[in-house]
């Protein structure tokens, strides 16, 4: 297994370009499903997870090919409706060709993910609107098999405001039978791109981007032509980067409106952040000030990046509080962050951070994607080496970021691990 490698203290410098976002690229690959004919998605980003769903469109019939940040969908008909177990469990938002699926063959057989480090991550919401649509759902052998003749338009109140979910029941409405309503809708920005592109395939939904969304069913719809949305989480690791290194840096190509949330608590600990024409200008403190965050749903402050954050507020002059109020294990970072010398104290759903001047290199452990960035931005300001193992978690949701902070100045590549000495 791969590792990476960084030698500390260098401040980042220059300028970056953000990639397309993960985590609108996967629902609108899956949104391919609802049409024949030929799709194409533009500025996508190059990552695993990426890989993974056109393997899974393949698997289901749907020809899908990644090519030079293309994604090149050929739909001539879905001749299998089935998701198997071995592609769900290396990738749980495999579970976002059940809407698709359901709503335009009236079948789906889902592998039910299981949990994940950072929680169990159900999908009550998902299968619970699913029934509301007249599906029939049962789940047996660990899977889910959804039938219905035709999904009928439904009021859904989600009990909590699931981005997946969301997405998955837009697309299983998009074409039933009458109008759909889904309350306490997720709103971020990829909820909203989804729903844009449907729109432009001929879906007619309003409200994406509110708590309540509105799908009026047709009976078809046109390939998609579109290009995917910067990469939020991306940008905003960046940025961290740049801030934690004290470092001064341009991001292109990002939409500073979906990042206000953690904008302004990097302000309020004194990092500079000024837009421009040519993007965004990150320029971080000698030292940050603490600050306090509390996960929550867009547009609050993303839990997708409380683990970068709290790499950044290891260093603060003060005490910080971070609550993660999204996911009930979201802290894997912390003992990690701790072996390089951090101050952290969990209490139930909060950590309570007390800042240090300064961080060790060390040999610490990737456990999921967001906590595998933290590690890594720990690693561009501690003293001496540090190794962080298990960058495939990073792969799954980042293109190339050692590529990307190399090109900033930072002193980090990628090593492959000596398999570990077994002692007979
Ligand atoms: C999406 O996951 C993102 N993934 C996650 O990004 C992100 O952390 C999360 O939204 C929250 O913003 C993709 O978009 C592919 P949720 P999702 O359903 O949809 C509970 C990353 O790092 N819940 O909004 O799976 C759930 O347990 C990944 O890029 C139910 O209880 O998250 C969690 O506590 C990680 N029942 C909360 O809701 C359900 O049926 C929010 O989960 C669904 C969710």
């Amino acid at each position: 297994m791969q590792k990476i490698l960084i030698d500390g203290g260098v401040s980042l410098s220059g300028e970056v370009k953000i990639s397309g976002a993960k985590n609108s690229a996967l629902p609108l690959l899956m949104a391919t499903i609802l049409a024949d004919g030929e799709h194409r998605l533009h500025n996508v980003p190059d990552l695993a997870d990426v890989r993974t769903t056109c393997k899974l469109l393949r698997e289901l019939g749907v020809d899908a090919q990644m090519g030079r940040g293309v994604a090149r969908v050929t739909n001539s008909g879905v001749s299998n409706c089935e998701a198997s177990y071995d592609l769900v469990k290396t990738m749980r938002a495999s579970v976002l060709c059940l809407g698709p699926l359901i709503g335009r063959f009236g079948q789906a057989r889902v592998s039910l993910p299981g949990g994940c480090a950072i929680g169990t991550r159900p999908i009550d919401q998902h299968l619970k609107g699913l029934e509301k649509l007249g599906a029939k759902v049962q789940i047996e052998h660990g899977y889910v098999d959804a039938s219905a003749r035709r999904l009928t338009g439904a009021q859904i109140v989600l009990d909590m405001a699931t981005v997946t979910g969301t997405e998955n029941l837009m697309m299983a409405a998009v074409l039933a039978k009458g109008t759909t309503k889904i309350k306490n809708a997720a709103m971020e920005p990829e909820v909203v791109q989804l729903a844009e592109v449907l729109v432009t395939m001929g879906a007619r939904i309003r409200g994406a981007g509110s708590e309540s969304i509105e799908i009026e069913g047709v009976t078809e719809l046109k390939p998609a032509r579109c290009a995917v949305i910067p990469d939020r989480i991306e940008a905003g690791t960046l940025m961290v980067a740049a801030a934690i290194t004290n470092g001064d840096v341009l991001l292109r190509g990002v939409h500073s409106e979906h990042l206000a949330a953690l904008i302004e608590k990097l302000v309020e600990a004194g990092v500079a952040v000024a837009e421009s024409p040519d993007g965004l200008r990150v320029k971080g403190p000698a030292r940050p000030r603490p600050v306090d965050v509390t996960t929550k749903p867009y547009p609050g402050f993303a839990t997708d990046m409380q683990a970068q954050f709290m790499a950044l507020m290891v260093l603060a002059r003060g005490t910080s509080v971070i609550s993660e109020h999204i996911f009930e294990n979201r802290f894997m970072h912390v003992q990690e962050l701790k072996r390089m010398g951090a101050r952290i104290q969990l209490k139930g759903s909060q950590a309570i951070v007390r800042g240090v001047k300064q961080l060790t290199g060390a040999q610490v452990m990737a456990t999921d994607l967001r906590a595998s960035a933290s590690l890594v931005l720990a690693g561009l300001v501690a003293r001496g080496r540090t190794a962080v193992h298990r960058v495939y978690h990073l792969d799954r949701g980042y293109q190339r970021l050692d590529k990307k902070l190399r090109r900033l100045g930072a002193r980090i590549r990628r090593s492959r691990a000596r398999p570990p000495v077994t002692i007979r």
